[in-house]
């Protein structure tokens, strides 16, 4: 059973985005909840919802719940280590050793639970998540986020080929799994945790089983992610898996995983060219970008700025333990720091991101894969962080709002989170 949605004001500073280009801000300002829906903000507090309980900041930053678009659970355990090994080898020595590790329910239960403990106390109130292969871990770290508060879309990871054999699965036996936990996280009605269709990726996943997969998330209503053109190494493995494709995306494509009556998260894309971009579009794929992931494992620098000025789906992402950390917050500062280098470094056409378009991504970029998410505007659901930053010392008495909120991405952590509240309930 969720709790009940509250009614209530934020007084306080609000800070969010209306799109890439635009963001609000009220330096003085009412955020109202109705039923865990935003009604919007307001300079005073509108009559009809004077009754309301009001809660008051003392000026404290509001802004919307951040939305890590890509993370892995089990890697949490691994996170900062590895860091200098690229995607293919660090993936055989760290990830799937580790992974291996969830058959055993007592230490699923251990790991999970800091895991989890992590995500609900920092600033992401909604997360599409990779568990592992096993059903059973999956199923407890799915309760395990029921019980939190936080909304996520959480995926049994699917894998029949290249991959150790003390992890790899059958095709059948894959798609079996997958079944029964749909069936099973079905049966205990979870009111904000959502299951996702996880193939791996390309390199271990046959047409075959990803077939099986496009079947089951038709059946199921069910949404898919996955990952796409990361890393070199990867992509050039992918031609020779592959030789009937036109480019990576189209691997999906040709298996039936990705077309536009499936909602479809394909994690980093840094390599994709136009003709790749054209499929990404066409089929409304949402770009998970993880900026700290892709160069600790030597992938690259999506270009995040191109997709978004194509109109494109995105949202950014921690990929823990391909990024070292949870905090949306360095996934933020990263976005921008990549950019610039991508722009001076190799491509001068392409300008750095702003600061506006990299919080616009880690909210409402990222909050559209859920529905209306990520935002204040009137209607979009209640998810909001309460930040202190009387902390981060200045001595300016001029500092603006805008540049209020820009310090608190570089300098602020979990420490400065004074409320966190996702679809109107409050987490903290
Ligand atoms: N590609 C396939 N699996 C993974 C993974 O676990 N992390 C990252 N970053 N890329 C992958
Ligand atoms: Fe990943």
């Amino acid at each position: 059973m969720g709790k009940s949605k509250e009614s209530f004001a934020l007084h306080g500073t609000v800070v969010y985005c209306k799109s890439a280009k635009e963001m609000v801000t009220f330096e003085d300002g009412y955020v109202v909840c109705v039923d865990g829906i935003s009604e919007g903000v307001f300079e005073k507090i509108p009559e009809e919802y004077k009754d309301l309980p009001l809660i008051e900041t003392n000026g404290k930053l509001i802004i919307p719940g951040f939305v890590d678009l890509h993370i892995h659970a089990p890697q949490y355990q691994n996170r900062g280590n590895g860091m200098d090994m690229e995607l293919l080898p660090w993936l055989e020595t760290y990830t799937f050793p580790e992974e291996s590790k969830y058959k055993d329910l007592s230490y699923t239960e251990k790991a999970y639970r800091m895991f989890v403990d992590e995500l609900r106390s920092g600033a992401t109130t909604r997360a599409c998540v990779f568990a592992t292969a096993h059903k059973d871990a999956t199923l407890r770290l799915m309760e395990m986020f029921e019980e939190s508060g936080l909304i996520t879309y959480v995926g049994k990871v699917n894998m029949d080929r290249n991959v150790p054999d003390y992890y790899v699965e059958t095709t059948e036996g894959s798609l079996s799994a997958t079944r029964e936990w749909l069936e099973e996280q079905k049966a205990k009605k979870f009111d904000h945790t959502f299951p996702i269709i996880t193939p791996r990726f390309t390199p271990s996943c046959t047409r075959e089983l990803m077939e099986g997969l496009a079947k089951l998330s038709k059946e199921y209503q069910a949404p898919v992610q996955s990952h796409l053109s990361e890393n070199l190494s990867e992509i050039e493995w992918v031609k020779e898996l592959e030789p009937d494709t036109s480019c990576y995306a189209d691997s999906y494509v040709k298996a039936g995983i990705m077309n536009p009556d499936i909602p479809c998260i394909m994690a980093h894309c840094v390599w994709s060219d136009e003709h790749e971009t054209e499929i990404l579009k066409k089929n409304n794929v949402f770009v998970a970008h993880s900026p700290e992931s892709n160069i600790n494992l030597c992938s690259g620098v999506a270009p995040i700025k191109k997709y978004l000025e194509a109109g494109m789906n995105v949202g950014l992402a921690s990929d823990v333990s391909g990024g070292s950390t949870t905090s949306m917050f360095a996934a933020l500062r990263n976005a921008i720091y990549a950019s610039k280098l991508r722009n001076r470094l190799f491509d001068g056409d392409i300008k750095p991101l702003t600061f506006t378009e990299a919080f616009y991504i880690a909210t409402k970029g990222g909050g559209a894969f859920f529905g209306k998410a990520g935002s204040f505007e009137k209607g979009y659901s209640f998810d909001a962080l309460i930040l202190d930053d009387k902390t981060i010392h200045t001595a300016r008495e001029d500092i603006t709002v805008v540049e209020r909120i820009e310090r608190f991405m570089y300098l602020g952590d979990d420490r400065h989170i004074a409320g966190k509240y996702a679809a109107g309930i409050k987490i903290i």
